[in-house]
């Protein structure tokens, strides 16, 4: 066993001080813990002690090109990360920190090269759990957390999730329950013009509203990267969110979605709104309400991971709505089924 794993894995509540302290006393010895945020479940470490940022890399298999968002307890973590808090920047973290929104400025020299992946700028983001904010006051440092996945694999949203790719590689896991977002945080970058890389709860309308002028969407969002393309997010390059069955989203009513669905073989698994599974005899798996950007991005991850359970080969996928509001949900799903959409 490599030196950097753990033999052997605790699961405490998140709602006991004592287990909170014990997560902050392992983050500050250079340890990493998996910990609940609002939006899915983070793999943390000191993001400014270097070896503990590593293991972070070597637990989840990450591609070292594939930067870390710091997470903060409180502002003033904030100024010593970057260069500058613009006015941009502030007026963006008082309208939604703690909340699910990252911001990247350029970095300071205070923030690792290994942490931003070698880019000269560094996301940040105060989580709203109120787990999340006390383990993270309680270790005084700013907190690398990715999602506390195996890289590839769908972002943990429970305990079990956690635990399924995370025994034996960390000491600790705190259950705080069901992340109520479900999908990972939006993410802004104000190094330029004011651009989303990543689509989150918060949508791209409110942080124009709250900024007083366009925030422009990359296109990584919702289309492939083309052949030798340098994403501004290096994130996006992945296949991220990945189940091992193959998915097709289908970009239909439910009457066509059905009928394609019959049309296949009876082993294909059909990915559904809530109450759809009735039309069919095929196997279901249901990811939220129809027309519902956040029941169904709350659900998008667990229902990917049960078609795993399940044994699924062969997966259509009914299509969130193309509004920003489910730009979140259907980045995700997209992604997930590595873009393989049939509009019908
Ligand atoms: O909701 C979340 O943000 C969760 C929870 C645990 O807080 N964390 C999370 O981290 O989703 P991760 O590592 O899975 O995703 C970080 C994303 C990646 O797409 C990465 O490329 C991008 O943020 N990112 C981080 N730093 C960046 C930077 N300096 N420039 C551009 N993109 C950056
Ligand atoms: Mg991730």
């Amino acid at each position: 066993m490599c030196s950097y794993i753990s033999k052997k894995t605790q699961i405490l509540s998140a709602n006991d001080k004592n287990s909170l302290q014990l997560a902050s006393s392992l983050l500050k010895d250079g340890q990493l813990v998996s910990i609940p945020t609002e939006t899915v479940y983070g793999l943390a470490a000191n993001a400014l002690d270097v070896t503990a940022v590593e293991n972070i890399f070597k637990v989840k298999g990450r591609p070292r090109d594939n930067p870390l968002i710091l997470h903060i307890s409180d502002v003033l973590m904030w100024k010593d990360l970057v260069t500058e808090i613009t006015e941009d920047a502030s007026k963006l973290a008082e309208a939604f920190w703690p909340g699910p929104l990252t911001i990247i400025l350029p970095k300071s020299d205070k923030v690792p090269l290994i942490t931003t992946a070698g880019l000269d700028s560094v996301a940040v983001r105060m989580p709203s759990h109120p787990a999340a904010l006390e383990i993270i006051s309680g270790a005084g440092v700013p907190i690398a957390a990715p999602s506390a996945n195996l890289s590839g694999s769908p972002s943990p949203t429970n305990v079990s999730h956690c635990a399924d790719d995370l025994w034996g590689k960390v000491p600790l896991i705190l259950d705080g329950g069901e992340c109520d977002v479900g999908i990972e945080s939006t993410v802004i970058s104000l190094v330029g013009d004011p651009i989303l890389l990543r689509p989150g709860k918060i949508t791209v309308e409110e942080l124009s509203a709250v900024l007083g002028k366009p925030v422009a969407i990359s296109s990584a969002i919702d289309t492939p990267l083309k052949e030798g393309e340098k994403p501004t997010s290096p994130g996006m390059k992945y296949r991220h969110y990945a189940p091992l069955a193959k998915i097709i989203l289908i970009d239909s009513d439910i009457d066509a979605f059905i009928n394609e669905l019959e049309l296949s073989n009876d082993e294909t698994f059909a990915l559904v709104f809530d109450g759809e599974e009735k039309f069919t005899n095929h196997p279901c798996v249901a990811y939220g309400k129809e027309h519902d950007a956040q029941s169904q991005s709350h659900g998008l991850f667990k229902a990917l991971r049960t078609l795993d359970e399940l044994g699924a080969k062969l997966v259509f996928a009914r299509c969130p709505d193309h509004n920003t509001a489910s730009l979140g949900v259907y980045n995700r799903i997209l992604r997930a089924a590595a873009f393989e959409v049939k509009k019908i």
